[in-house]
């Protein structure tokens, strides 16, 4: 299933019936399709189903994540669209190219995370991101420039020229990004981006992958970290034991969620809140908390408790979409 937040155009679904899927480009003039598509992908290591039947699409110019808890198959599933493992079963078409049959027409667009990136420890972050910028194909002359560039993007310029084995664990994990990005890819699949960053770095993350977006690029990202998705995902694909999990999506909000209110006079927000037959909870003195079934719901508690000279002062959800979704997916870890 996924779920839609607003931003861009939205071709997807997700369901256990494989939909129609465009192969590569018909012809060699033709444009290939952006974005990723999958169907039924499989991918087992002895008896754990690690990826059991994924479909879904995330489309070219938006931010997709990828939501489960532990265990649930996510990395598994990023390593099989990065073409790094082989699916049992299923396919998938990254930026249009089928991962089984045109591997390296796909892998050549896509830009790959991983949560832990391992390198050579002895080599300078420069020489690390020009070998993999030669190895993409990118020229001795301008790749000096373009690993500048990247550095200084993922502000890693005053480590340029000392060795990776200095680098703190974030920086690492900066680093990472910067090979994702080195031969301007059409396609990010990031797992777990932002583990290790401090909260500046993580602000600046997700101004990168909006920016991404917004330059057209598909952005896959794993994270455990919900609030900081919550400002940055167009799409959600939500996964569970190594299945796509059907849920709601956010932007139906057919179900209430907590809002939490607070007023300069808490006596009389209660009070109004009896008057108005609406249930709440909350400790004497403080905020209290009530369910409303969406923004327009919002709205109308506000516009009525301003008419009845009620002094409110907050009005938030509790918990954030992703959050609420997935504590109501009630999957267990494995
Ligand atoms: N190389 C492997 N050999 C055997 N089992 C594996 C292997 N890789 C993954 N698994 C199993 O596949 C399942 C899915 O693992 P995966 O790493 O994809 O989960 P995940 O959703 O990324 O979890 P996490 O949130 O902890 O990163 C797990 O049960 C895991 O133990
Ligand atoms: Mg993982």
């Amino acid at each position: 299933m996924t779920c839609r937040r607003g931003r861009g155009p939205y071709r997807g679904t997700m369901s256990d019936t494989p939909p129609a899927v465009a192969g590569p480009p018909a012809s060699p003039g033709e444009p290939p399709v952006p974005g990723i598509e999958a169907i039924g992908l499989k991918r087992a290591f002895g008896a754990v189903k690690a990826v059991d039947g994924m479909t879904f699409t995330a489309p070219a110019g938006a931010v997709t994540a990828l939501i489960g808890p532990n265990g649930s198959g996510k990395t598994t599933l990023l390593l099989l669209l990065a073409g790094l493992l082989r699916a049992d079963a299923g396919r998938a078409n990254v930026a249009g190219y089928d991962l089984t049959t045109n591997n390296l027409d796909a892998r050549a667009r896509i830009g790959w995370m991983p949560d832990v990136f391992g390198t050579w420890d002895a080599l300078t972050c420069t020489e690390i991101l020009r070998t993999f910028a030669h190895a993409y194909g990118i020229d001795r002359r301008t790749s000096g420039d373009r690993v500048a560039a990247i550095l200084a993007r993922v502000h890693l310029s005053e480590f340029a020229e000392r060795p990776a084995r200095v680098l703190s664990r974030g920086q690492k994990q900066r680093l990472g990004l910067a090979r994702a990005l080195v031969h301007d890819p059409e396609v990010l699949l990031l797992d777990e981006p932002a583990s290790g960053l401090d909260p500046r770095s993580r602000i600046e993350l997700r101004d990168l992958l909006r920016g991404l977006a917004a330059d057209g690029k598909t952005v896959l990202v794993s994270s455990h970290v919900l609030s900081e998705l919550e400002e940055v995902y167009d799409h959600a694909v939500f996964v569970s034991r190594g299945r796509t999990v059907d849920t709601a999506g956010p932007a139906a909000e057919p179900v209430k969620r907590g809002w939490r209110l607070d007023a300069l006079d808490p006596v009389g927000l209660r009070t109004f809140l009896d008057n108005a037959g609406i249930p709440w909870s909350g400790q004497a003195g403080g905020d209290v908390v009530v369910q409303l079934g969406g923004y327009e719901s919002a709205r109308e508690l506000i516009r009525a408790a301003v008419a009845a000279d009620v002094p409110l002062h907050t009005v938030s959800p509790v918990s954030g979409r992703l959050e609420e979704t997935y504590l109501s997916l009630d999957e267990e870890r494995i």
